[in-house]
């Protein structure tokens, strides 16, 4: 046996059978496969209309001292941040994405003997962490209407559970839990079971009213609901600054605290932190472009409505579309792709017969369109 092959064998199992995260594909694989005459790159939910103009000139200053390691606690960004949610430094850790973090909650707080609920059909991230750490993850049904259904999550809760994991705006069907499903569901879970909120979403989701302010659940000392809250947080889709890879997590310190012993000391990079810095600074650029989603969004489920292609109505920068079934759904994706679209099929995210479109620029929507007119029915 060759070293090499020994060493592959000796791969523990769960590592072994592991598929990994499947991204959308690039615009250059795009390309190559189809040659198509333009692209409209809506797979992955990021910013459509990019970022802050000044990220450009901070990153560039920081840039300048890339020589020397960052901040470990990025202790600029989170004093930003601090004002931003009024909240202490404390109360916050800075990661890699949110991505990073869900890594190292895991790694952190739970294990093999632990278990985690959350939905059948929610961001896969968290599936792939859980098993890296071998932490059994039991995965609710969603709701007739593609809803995380906190009745029945609620009552799957038991002994073994340690953690409830909720993606609010939910990633890939764009559903919300509500005010009063949130409030229903901290007065249900016993003291020691964490609740993780990821909010990825959150600054498309605030314009509903049904929507819950989380921030007063770690802001408000003598709040009474559920002490053991994290929330996670993005600089990826609203303030479009994904390849940037930074996120953060919002909760008690002493939670926050156990975090950072965990964490790779000096992720994010300085010049990523520079970069999230001056994104916050910019609450024009911030407002625009969420207005800008909600009016693609508004008026992509309109042209679905009228074109009787079934949806689910979202409160994030994607929608989710529902083909008759799965062969349709990686006909239409395949088709998309033809003519330069990139889309998102949703079988490895437990809706097999779903789409989800990010929503972008109105020429990338037009393109889109035109698209779907000739995929959804053919002939
Ligand atoms: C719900 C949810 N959480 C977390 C992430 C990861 O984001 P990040 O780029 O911060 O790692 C995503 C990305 O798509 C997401 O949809």
């Amino acid at each position: 046996m060759s070293f090499e092959r020994d060493i592959l064998e000796r791969i523990p199992p769960h590592i072994r059978g592991l598929k990994g995260y499947v991204p959308g594909k690039t615009i250059e694989e795009v390309v190559a496969t189809y040659q198509p005459d333009r692209i409209s790159k809506l797979a992955s939910n990021e910013n459509r209309w990019g970022f802050a103009p000044g990220v450009s000139e901070a990153v560039g200053r920081a840039m300048q001292v890339a020589n020397n390691y960052p901040s470990a606690l990025a202790n600029t960004l989170r004093a930003s941040l601090s004002t931003k949610l009024s909240c202490t430094q404390e109360q916050l850790v800075i990661g890699a994405g949110s991505e990073s973090l869900l890594g190292l909650l895991c790694r952190t707080f739970f294990g093999p003997e632990d278990e985690i609920v959350t939905a059948s059909a929610t961001f896969v991230g968290l599936n792939i962490q859980a098993h890296i750490h071998q932490i059994p993850v039991i995965q609710v049904p969603l709701t007739p209407d593609y809803r995380f259904d906190v009745g029945a999550i609620a009552a799957s809760v038991n002994e073994r559970t340690r953690a409830v994991y909720i993606a609010n705006p939910n990633n890939p069907t764009g559903t919300i839990i509500t005010k009063q499903e949130l409030a229903m569901l901290m007065s249900s879970l016993p003291e020691q079971v964490m609740l993780i909120l990821d909010e990825a979403y959150v600054e498309f989701a605030r314009e509903n009213p049904l929507y819950p302010d989380s921030l007063p659940i770690i802001t408000q000392a003598n709040t009474s609901i559920h002490p053991n809250t994290l929330i996670l947080r993005t600089f990826s889709k609203a303030y479009g600054l994904a390849s940037f890879r930074v996120g953060y997590a919002l909760g008690p310190a002493e939670l926050i605290q156990a975090l950072w012993k965990t964490k790779n000391t000096f992720e994010p990079s300085g010049i990523s932190e520079a970069a999230a810095i001056s994104a916050l600074e910019d609450d024009h650029f911030l407002i625009n472009s969420v207005q800008r989603t909600r009016e693609a969004r508004q008026d992509l489920e309109a042209f679905l409505a009228h074109h009787q292609i079934p949806y689910v109505p979202s409160s994030a920068n994607f929608v989710m579309l529902l083909a008759p079934d799965e062969a349709q759904a990686l006909r239409i994706t395949e088709s998309l792709l033809h003519l330069g679209v990139i889309v998102r099929q949703l079988s490895p995210f437990g809706i097999s017969n779903g789409i989800r479109i990010t929503v972008g620029l109105e020429e990338e929507m037009v393109h889109l369109k035109q698209a779907l007119e000739s995929c959804w029915l053919p002939g």
